[in-house]
């Protein structure tokens, strides 16, 4: 079967410095995958360049057969690129909600200008996705109202609006309390379990080896080692794997 998402030959620098090595993996239809790896190792600019946040310096990246950022050899403008983005829902260590809007509005809007649904069918899609992520009782809210991890789900389900084939997450987690944790990943585990593609940035080992297939991790702009979830975090071959992981387990 033809992979959802291939990365060939990703490459990225910033003027002199290369931060992405030359990264290549492919995710196969409702695989998970987790992406690990120290601070400054590339994760996140790996994931922007998927959809062209950030332009690769070189590589291809295909989802679902199509030639992501790049149509018949020429760079794709912002506006070509949308409907393509639209097709990776992303979820940040931010979540950048829009304080002066509701939070049924703030995921209503995703829908209404990604997919063109009119005004009514994109505030029932909403309601359908904070259903999702458990955030009905809160759907008249604005944004400022809510904690931190209700915030995030509102973001998740902003980003579920778009109807994404592929779900990337840059450390959803990482900017809330630590009481708030759960509930985020409570709803990534349960969006997982209905086989969702899920390309996930953490540092949530233990969540990782739980809901991911595969991991990845990631080093200095290259993929040093992959594998089964349980296989790489319980024992991991490559020396600077076993450092990682020892050292973030403390
Ligand atoms: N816009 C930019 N301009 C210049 N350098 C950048 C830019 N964005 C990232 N970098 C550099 O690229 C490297 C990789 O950064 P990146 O944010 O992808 O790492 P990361 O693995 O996501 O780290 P973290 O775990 O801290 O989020 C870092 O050295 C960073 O300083
Ligand atoms: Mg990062």
């Amino acid at each position: 079967m033809n992979p959802l998402l291939s990365v060939t030959g990703l490459r990225k620098s910033y003027g002199l410095v290369e931060v992405l090595k030359g990264i290549d993996f492919e995710v196969a239809a409702g695989e998970k995958i987790a992406l690990i790896g120290p601070s400054g190792s590339g994760k996140s600019t790996c994931l922007r360049c998927l959809n062209f946040l950030e332009k690769p310096s070189a590589g291809e990246i295909h989802l679902d057969g199509e030639r992501i950022g790049v149509s018949l050899g020429r760079q794709m403008s912002d506006r070509q690129l949308a409907p393509q983005r639209a097709e990776m829902g992303m979820v940040f260590q931010l979540f950048n909600l829009w304080p002066h809007l509701s939070v049924t509005e703030n995921v209503a809007i995703a829908a209404r200008k990604v997919r063109g649904l009119s005004a009514r069918e994109a505030q029932e899609l909403a309601l359908e996705m904070l259903a999702k992520v458990h955030m009905t009782h809160r759907a008249d809210a604005s944004p400022l109202e809510l904690s931190g991890g209700q915030q995030q789900r509102v973001a998740i389900a902003r980003a579920l609006a778009q109807k994404p084939k592929l779900m990337l997450f840059d450390e959803p987690t990482s900017a809330l309390d630590p009481e708030l944790v759960h509930e985020v990943l409570k709803v990534m585990e349960e969006l997982a379990a209905e086989g969702r593609t899920m390309l996930i940035v953490t540092h949530e080992i233990a969540f990782a080896r739980d809901i991911a297939d595969r991991v990845m991790f990631l080093d200095g702009g290259t993929i040093v080692e992959q594998g089964p979830a349980r296989d790489l975090i319980l024992s991991p071959r490559e020396a600077r794997t076993q450092a990682f992981l020892k050292q973030i387990r403390h």
